[in-house]
């Protein structure tokens, strides 16, 4: 038997949608779709739903699923299954008005707007001009990406969201449109997404929205003179004065540290440790000396890349990735301590030609940690999934394993750990305001958890999520970085 909570709303008998608990036998690969017919038979229940194909074709059965859009005839039903409609208007149970979104579709007229040479231009289209509509077009409108997106949800409702950048950018990247699709994208919200992944990780089709439409369109609106937002400027301007996307301001990293140990495993700093965080680059070194393993901390590392891809200002970004694929190409791994850097090394270097084994410091440290060693740390943590380490690099486990390695750490997860902080795709510097609203939201669950503090794999995430805890007057609960943990479990 499960238990499985389903979201019953009837508008003439209730104000508000509220969780109603069902108990079924779960039969093997039970379906969403299942449990809810099962619970109609069951209770005799009534439970409104939609459905069509039941093959997760047509996308009608969109629900959330823990808070995460999803395809009812495709996810397998859990025990403790909270089960609710998409982020539209109500209308009876798991059914929705989604009025709201279609009615933007027809005012950005999202249909193909084709003058009368279109015919001429059909003809003369080859395979190779229709590769990139070819990756956004095979969307089935469950909509489960709008229902997810954090921007959408909490920070702005002047956001299309996935959903749409999607839509604009399917007719942009088609050659036979001729509509102004990058004004529509701008208006709509281009540089209010944060990069954080969220929309892939729940599309059954596997559209990478923000990768192959909102990257792309930011891309042609810093070619054409319409983007990037003013504080991104600064990222292109810093990263050709000194390799770097900020400011120095102290003596770096690198100029403090740099050694040459014999050791195959190098250290990549990112802008954030050599130049605004360079006490976690020495509590790497010394953690892993602590475990007996050297680092190098090689001399000429230059920035990812990231901030540059991430708000479209890709010409300087080739040279940033030659730099380091020469400075590194000795070495048999490279370790990073910033999330967006280690996803960017991993994911959009090798399509500027680099691949280098590059491992994040707890799937590097994971398995080596000598756990003979660590002393009681008498904390109370959570763990915040920055987004480029758990959807961008995969790495959900590994953390959670090294804390709980550390004697005495009491570790308590919080209700969303993988939910966007806010800091990230350039948000952080470019609006501001969206950044803070979704790292108090952040702060709100971490909070809730009753922990001194959350633990992170990411400068960017500490700092963000830092903000939003002294936003909420919630001072005294600190972002650390693991870094920062681990230090504390070897003084
Ligand atoms: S019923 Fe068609 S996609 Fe689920």
């Amino acid at each position: 038997m499960i238990k499985v909570y389903v979201s019953r709303f009837n508008s003439e008998t209730d104000k508000e949608p509220h969780l109603e608990c069902y108990e079924i036998e779960k039969t093997k690969h039970m379906k969403v779709l299942d449990a809810l017919q099962a619970i109609n038979e069951k209770y005799d229940a009534d439970i409104s739903f939609r459905s069509s194909c039941r093959a997760g074709q047509c996308g009608s059965c969109g629900i959330l699923f823990k808070g995460n859009g999803a395809l009812a005839c495709q996810k397998e039903i859990k025990d403790g299954a909270i089960i609710e409609p998409l982020r539209f208007p109500v209308i009876k149970d798991l059914i929705v008005d989604k009025s709201s979104i279609e009615a933007k579709v027809q005012d950005l007229q999202l249909s193909l707007q084709c003058d009368h040479k279109c015919s001429e231009i059909d003809s003369s289209i080859k395979k190779d001009d229709t590769a990139d509509t070819k990756k956004v077009r095979s969307c089935i409108e469950c909509y489960s990406c709008y229902s997810t997106c954090p921007v959408v949800n909490i920070a702005t409702e002047e956001f299309g969201g996935p959903y749409l950048m999607r839509y604009i950018n399917k007719f942009d990247t088609d050659p036979r449109d001729n509509f102004d699709r990058l004004k529509e994208a701008l208006d709509g919200g281009l540089y209010n997404c944060t990069s954080c992944g969220k929309c892939l990780s729940v599309c059954p089709k596997n559209i990478n929205t923000f990768g192959d439409a909102i990257e792309k369109m930011r891309a042609l609106a810093v070619a054409n003179g319409s983007g990037p937002l003013p504080e991104h400027v600064a990222f292109k301007e810093n990263v050709l004065n000194n390799g770097r996307s900020v400011k120095k301001s102290k003596t770096s990293f690198i100029e403090e540290a740099t050694n040459n140990t014999g050791s195959k495993v190098a250290f990549f700093t990112g802008c954030m440790v050599d130049y605004r965080f360079p006490e976690l680059g020495h509590k790497l070194v010394r953690i892993l000396k602590e475990n007996g393993i050297d680092i190098d901390v090689p001399e000429g590392q230059v920035c990812c890349g990231s901030p540059l891809l991430r708000t479209g200002q890709t010409d300087a970004v080739q040279k940033l990735v030659d730099t380091n694929k020469e400075v590194f190409k000795d070495y048999d791994t490279v370790v990073t301590v910033c999330s967006g850097c280690g996803s960017t090394l991993k994911n959009n270097h090798p399509d500027y030609g680099s691949k280098l084994n590059v491992m994040d410091i707890s799937e590097f440290l994971v398995d080596k940690l000598d756990e003979s060693k660590l002393k009681e740390v008498n904390m109370t943590v959570t763990y915040h999934d920055p987004c480029h380490l758990g959807r961008g690099q995969g790495i959900k486990d590994a953390p959670r394993d090294i804390i709980e390695k550390i004697p005495g750490v009491e570790f308590k997860e919080m209700l969303y750990p993988c939910q966007c902080c806010g800091a990230g795709g350039g948000i952080k510097s470019g609006k501001p305001e969206i950044a803070m609203e979704l790292s108090k939201s952040k702060a709100e669950m971490i909070v809730d958890t009753g922990s001194d503090s959350v633990v992170s794999i990411c400068p960017f995430c500490k700092r963000n999520i830092q903000d939003g805890l002294n936003a909420i007057g919630r001072e005294d609960i600190k972002c650390i970085h693991i870094l920062e943990l681990l230090d504390k479990a070897y003084e």
